[in-house]
């Protein structure tokens, strides 16, 4: 084995929404690897980073009436406390708006300046008028231009596959605002990507840095062609990182998303006093990424063309996984299955998606399918009663006599274990992880099998047994500790656990070679309980809330009013509904508007409340009507008010309207169908 130190990154979560199961697939399975490389010893660093750019996070912002840094920052706290609760441990965790990767992007945009890569076109793209910018292909929807299939993003077809530019959507509408967004030139920059074809074919093409498929996509699909021009800059409005020798322009966020992977290095770096050269230009470094098949593209094309641009290294393997399904579905929050980290950790134990996810998670890049029946069986039938048992009914006995001073003859079972270690360890290391789940759980299984036969709770009845009594558990406590060992990149508790009980931490992997004897067996804690199904509804009962909520803001965010009216003119005291009724009110028609051109504010309407009942109204409404409007519309009469008498006549009620007045004067107006002379209660 290679002594090379090990660079990993998992994505970067986007800012703009919090970490529900799908995601914590990702970043557990890299934790798991990550976990496994430091306990062979090897010197492994794990990094991550918010990812904080673009028009989502901007619009978002806007909603909520803060600034985007507002926004992010709390983003990223409410991620890192959702990672930390599932053991997640990253050695930095950084945002891609720091100003590390602000002074990366300058460095390797002049890297791509320097080879000459870098182009500027003009484009068509779409701009909400309503809104104010220009709209990222996921903001625009419309018909497919190839299948006519409707509501299609801008960028491909759900329906048929196909991919084409926004502005070639048949009747786009901008998603943000349903408004039909205008065609605008914009000058935009981009980045002549098929200068790299010939080291791309051979980068993606050469084993071991792709998952097979993943590389054979690529040449079916992109590397047979020309590479089309990357589309790197974005116009003003963009939350992002202006573009220092093109101002007014924003780098497009998947430039500046994967830097994020180096300027958290930075700042691994600058607090470990280590240089970012002797990890990201150096050849004794591994450089592993772990990512989903969703943006592979991004991953397998550009970023190493960029890297190689730059005279970064390059990816020693990009590891590919699929999407986690739910009962064989795509995750919904209305359905109760995109259920959010936090959800998940008020009702269940992290352990419990640790290992369930290990049992069942590969190399390949396939979809994996939490099942809940199966979730619920396979934890208690495996991790509960095979593993933690082993423990809790083979520490009971030998509380107050510790170990057995050496270790017993154990017909061969704790060095066969001891011999799988290569085999274990070589799963692990190739992602086989279900694989290695299947290989301890043997284990277990030849130790409980053990424990069965060898019955220490009835020894322990038999005064003249007690020594081969502590022999049985000394025997079973060094298979229990072998199993935590293996399983220790899954279950970072479990070992935790162990070292309390056993009171020898488990420090290395190889630690599965020499048992334990002589030493103290601490009082057995409680590890883990079985997971119970009304715990498992629980949580998906409360998904289901939160979407109901979110959808019930959603609504009521349309309706955003201004609370100015009611600070300018607060409620008036109560009043009883005697004194309400001594207002009458009636529905009344406009028979005649006048213009008075003495007036500066008045008009004078005259009003009819059916028959032949008439009423003279002079009303401040001048700036806000035209007399000619109101002939014949509906109209709200205060109908038993006081004559007043005014300079024009006498004026014999109120039509009732609200506004500050000038031009601010709206009518009231019944719906259609009142009658005048109508009441209104
Ligand atoms: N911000 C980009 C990544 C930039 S990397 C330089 C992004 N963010 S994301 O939040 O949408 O997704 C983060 C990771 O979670 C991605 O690798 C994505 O594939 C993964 N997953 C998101 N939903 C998932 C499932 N349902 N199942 C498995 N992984 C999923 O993409
Ligand atoms: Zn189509």
């Amino acid at each position: 084995m290679t002594a090379k130190r090990i660079l990993v990154t998992a994505a970067l979560p986007y800012a703009n929404g919090d970490i529900h199961i799908g995601h914590l697939m990702e970043y557990i399975q890299t934790d798991i690897w990550v976990r496994f490389q430091k306990l062979r010893g090897r010197e492994c660093i794990y990094l991550c980073a918010d990812d904080t750019h673009g028009t989502p996070i901007m619009m978002r912002a806007r909603k909520e009436q803060r600034s985007e840094v507002e926004l992010i920052d709390e983003m990223s706290s409410r991620h890192q406390r959702d990672f930390a609760g599932f053991f997640v441990e990253f050695d930095n965790y950084g945002s891609t708006n720091s100003e590390e990767n602000r002074v990366l992007c300058g460095q390797i945009w002049q890297a791509l300046r320097d080879a000459d890569l870098i182009v500027s076109q003009t484009i068509e793209q779409l701009f909400d008028v309503e809104a104010g910018i220009f709209l990222a292909d996921r903001f625009v929807k419309g018909t497919c231009p190839k299948c006519r299939e409707p509501d299609q993003f801008g960028d491909n077809c759900e329906k048929c596959g196909h991919t084409y530019r926004p502005t070639d959507l048949i009747d786009p509408v901008s998603a943000l605002t349903g408004a039909t967004p205008e065609v605008r030139e914009t000058e935009q920059l981009f980045v002549q990507v098929e200068r790299l074809h010939d080291f791309l074919d051979e980068w993606t093409q050469t084993p071991g840095h792709l998952p097979t498929e993943i590389a054979n996509y690529l040449k079916g699909h992109f590397l047979c062609d020309p590479l089309r021009d990357w589309d790197i800059s974005r116009p003003a409005p963009y939350f992002g990182f202006e573009i220092s020798d093109a101002p007014g322009n924003f780098w497009y966020v998947w430039f500046d998303a994967p830097i994020g992977y180096i300027a958290s290095t930075q700042q691994w770096c600058d607090r470990n006093n280590q240089q970012l050269d002797d990890w990201w230009r150096s050849d004794e470094v591994e450089i592993h990424h772990f990512i989903g098949k969703d943006i592979a593209y991004f991953h397998t094309l550009f970023w190493p063309a960029m890297l190689k641009t730059a005279g970064l290294s390059l990816p020693t393997t990009v590891h590919i996984h699929g999407f986690l399904t739910v009962n064989g579905e795509k995750m919904a929050k209305r359905k109760g299955t995109a259920v959010n980290a936090a959800t998940y950790l008020k009702h269940l134990d992290p352990s419990y998606f640790r290992y369930y996810l290990a049992s069942k998670l590969n190399s390949r890049v396939e979809d994996l399918d939490l099942n809940l029946d199966e979730f619920v069986t396979r934890v208690n039938t495996n991790l509960v009663n095979k593993v933690v048992n082993l423990a809790s009914r083979s520490s009971r006995f030998v509380q107050q006599l510790g170990l057995s001073p050496e270790y017993p003859d154990d017909g061969g079972l704790f060095a066969d274990a001891a011999a799988q270690s290569d085999e274990i360890a070589n799963l692990y290391e190739s992602g086989e992880y279900s694989k290695a789940i299947r290989a301890i759980l043997a284990l277990a299984d030849q130790a409980n099998a053990f424990v069965e036969n060898a019955e220490p709770w009835n020894l322990r009845k038999d005064e003249s047994r007690v020594d081969e009594m502590q022999d049985v558990c000394t025997i079973a406590l060094n298979l229990f500790r072998q199993i935590a060992i293996y399983l220790t990149p899954v279950l970072p508790a479990l070992r935790g656990q162990t070292d309390e009980l056993l009171g020898v931490p488990i420090q290395n992997w190889d630690d599965v070679r020499t048992p334990l004897v002589g030493t103290p067996v601490a009082k057995f804690q409680h590890m883990m309980k079985r997971v119970e199904t009304k715990d498992v509804e629980a949580m998906i009962d409360e998904t289901k809330e939160e979407a109901a909520q979110e959808a019930a803001l959603e609504q009521a965010a349309q309706f955003d009013d201004s609370p100015q009216p009611l600070i300018d003119e607060p409620l008036a005291d109560e009043c009883t509904i005697d004194d309400f009724v001594k207002v009458d009110l009636r529905v009344a028609r406009v028979v005649s508007a006048e213009d008075l051109p003495a007036a500066r504010k008045l008009l004078k309407l005259t009003l009819s409340l059916g028959g032949e009942e008439r009423r003279t109204v002079f009303a401040g409404i001048k700036a806000a009507y035209e007399p000619q409007e109101l002939v014949g519309r509906l109209v709200v009469l205060v109908a038993n008010l006081a004559p007043r008498k005014m300079k024009f006549g006498l004026s014999e009620g109120m039509v009732a309207a609200s506004g500050p007045g000038g031009e601010d004067v709206f009518l009231l107006s019944p719906d259609s169908g009142a009658q005048p002379g109508q009441r209104v209660h």
